[in-house]
């Protein structure tokens, strides 16, 4: 990358400013794992389909010399903390989350780092010690791995509330849609009450876009509009997703409050134009004296320079909700 811009941009979010400010990288669907190893003949069942569409066509659209280029840009900018909301894998074999495992290792400590499940991690039941146990570490609460009922994961890191959600689960040929369930709700809901009473910034990390009509009926959450009552009646500072692998900026309403939603595109997506290209976010919060302030930094990857680039930046105030 450009160390000049590389520097102005560390200047922007690091310098003088930074001091009570905490830095939150959001990045989605890297889709990182390789399937070359697989054979027609092996056992694949249901990820048949799965894989013969990394075949013909996933393969050569998630990329991982720009998923490497992405973790390179990302890195410089330190963040405090990275959100990885989902699909890290094409058709969650066990072989894939241990390529996975070892990737994360790469983008920091579980303690910096959040990871939530997306529906390509799911895509057929399997079992948790195949699969997301290499994860682990970077899937629970602060309250330590819990692998019979881990979600909703809560992580507190100085004034945030990490909410992570599992939307992903298995789904018929040609769908991937998700769903939160309705004992996933009714903890979220009692999450986002303790946790606004206790001042924090709300962060919930959900794969799936939640925001009803949002997206194409076959991709789509099916309780999104359960997700929607929560949010109504509980709010929430800010909502970040993936799965569209399009940008996407929405809102959910909170009593007069709006709720931003944001969406990020795949990590390692080689798409040229703007709204598909790899892509992640550094959302800067900064408390304020009539709550929390957020400048939101999109940095994308451009074919013609062979780097992230800032391709849009703004600032904006956060809701405010009463303890
Ligand atoms: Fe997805």
């Amino acid at each position: 990358m450009n160390p000049a811009e590389n520097q102005q941009r560390s200047d922007v979010l690091f310098g003088e400013g930074r001091n009570g400010t905490f830095v939150l990288a959001h990045l989605s669907d890297p889709h990182l794992s390789s399937l070359g190893a697989v054979r027609l003949g092996d056992p694949l069942n249901k990820r048949l389909f799965g894989y013969l569409s990394w075949q013909r066509r996933r393969r050569h659209i998630h990329q991982p010399h720009i998923l490497e280029a992405l973790v390179c840009d990302m890195l410089a900018m330190a963040p405090d903390h990275i959100a990885v909301t989902g699909d890290l894998t094409q058709v969650g074999l066990p072989d894939e989350f241990r390529q996975a495992a070892v990737w994360l290792g790469q983008l920091g400590t579980p303690e910096r780092v959040t990871v939530i499940p997306g529906n390509h991690d799911t895509y057929v039941a399997a079992p948790w010690q195949d699969t997301f146990q290499a994860w682990a570490p970077y899937l629970a609460g602060d309250g330590g791995p819990d692998n019979n009922d881990p979600y909703p994961s809560l992580r507190v890191r100085g004034q945030l509330a990490l909410i992570g959600l599992s939307s992903g689960r298995p789904s018929a040929p040609l769908l991937a849609v998700g769903s939160l369930g309705k004992r996933q709700l009714t903890r979220l809901e009692e999450l986002l009450l303790q946790t606004r009473r206790r001042g924090l910034l709300r962060v919930v990390l959900i794969h799936h876009p939640p925001v009803p009509g949002s997206i194409a009926w076959r991709k789509r959450l099916t309780d999104a509009r359960q997700f929607a009552g929560v949010i109504a009646r509980q709010g929430a500072e800010l909502i970040l997703h993936g799965h569209a692998h399009y940008s996407m900026v929405r809102e959910l309403a909170a009593g007069m409050q709006k709720v931003p939603v944001i969406g990020v595109p795949s990590a390692s997506s080689a798409d040229l134009t703007l709204q598909r290209a790899a892509r992640y976010h550094l959302y800067c919060f900064e408390r304020g004296d009539n709550g929390w302030r957020v400048q939101i930094i999109a940095r994308a990857y451009s074919a013609v320079e062979k780097r992230f680039m800032v391709v849009h930046q703004q600032e904006f105030q956060l809701p405010v909700f009463d303890r």
